[in-house]
């Protein structure tokens, strides 16, 4: 809806400017920061190694470990350190979209670590984490079919944006915000994830898929662009 005024200005479909850089944990074996405005993301890569203790050992293929937390600094309130229900939850949701672009059969009876910090937050951190792990786990050199690339894709009373902020995210006025965090193989019609926080009236949700593409599109030539820039340094 043309009418429609976002409280940053932007345009219904624009996502916030966009920061990306492999290379940020230098002793990890592949690294990445993803920013969408005020929302950071770290994610750091370790492995594949033989993972201890045996028992959990796959041997069929690497077993893809994620661990995501918001830092206690990243939030208005200190967050509590540690894990939690929230953070276990997106950690599983993380795992599942990033798994199907890795060839895990590749490597059995290791584990592939991924660590994902949230330096600040401001809605959009398990999209901001799902990039910078997609490069982490590419700048480690591991073989994958593609980047994953995410996106929140959310409603404002009655009309679809593109990557909420905290403050859009707690609008109450009209049916409310919902937040629909999505990952997708890059080039392709794959999604990885798609989760829903809110309600939504099914014959909008051909046109939140559709953002989500090209949105999403926007987001892998900013991945492509740092992983190509960290080659060359
Ligand atoms: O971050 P994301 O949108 O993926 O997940 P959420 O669970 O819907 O959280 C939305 C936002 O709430 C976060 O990005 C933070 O800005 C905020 N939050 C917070 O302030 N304190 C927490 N303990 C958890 C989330």
């Amino acid at each position: 809806m043309a009418s429609f005024k976002r409280s940053d200005g932007r345009k219904v479909n624009e996502l916030r400017p966009m920061t990306a850089k492999v290379g940020v944990v230098p002793n990890a074996d592949g690294s990445a920061l993803f920013a969408f405005g005020d929302t950071i993301a770290i994610a750091a890569v370790y492995g594949p190694r033989l993972l201890h203790p045996q028992h959990m050992q796959d041997p069929k293929q690497a077993t893809l470990r994620v661990n995501y937390d918001l830092l206690s600094f990243s939030v208005y309130d200190r967050k509590k350190p540690g894990p939690s229900r929230r953070s276990q939850e997106i950690s599983k949701m993380t795992e599942y979209a990033l798994s199907p672009v890795l060839d895990l059969k590749e490597f059995p009876s290791t584990v592939i670590d991924v660590q994902i910090y949230i330096l600040q937050a401001d809605a959009g951190t398990r999209t901001a984490g799902i990039n910078a792990a997609s490069m982490a786990l590419a700048h480690a050199g591991l073989p994958m079919k593609n980047l994953v690339c995410s996106v929140a894709i959310g409603k404002q009373d009655t009309t679809v944006v593109a990557d909420l902020t905290k403050e859009e995210e707690d609008f109450h006025e009209g049916e409310g915000a919902t937040d629909f965090p999505l990952a997708k193989i890059a080039n392709s019609d794959q999604f990885t994830l798609v989760q829903l926080d809110g309600n939504i009236a099914t014959e909008l949700v051909a046109e939140v898929l559709e953002m989500a593409n090209e949105t999403c599109a926007e987001v892998y030539e900013v991945q492509k662009k740092a992983l190509k820039a960290g080659a060359t340094q």
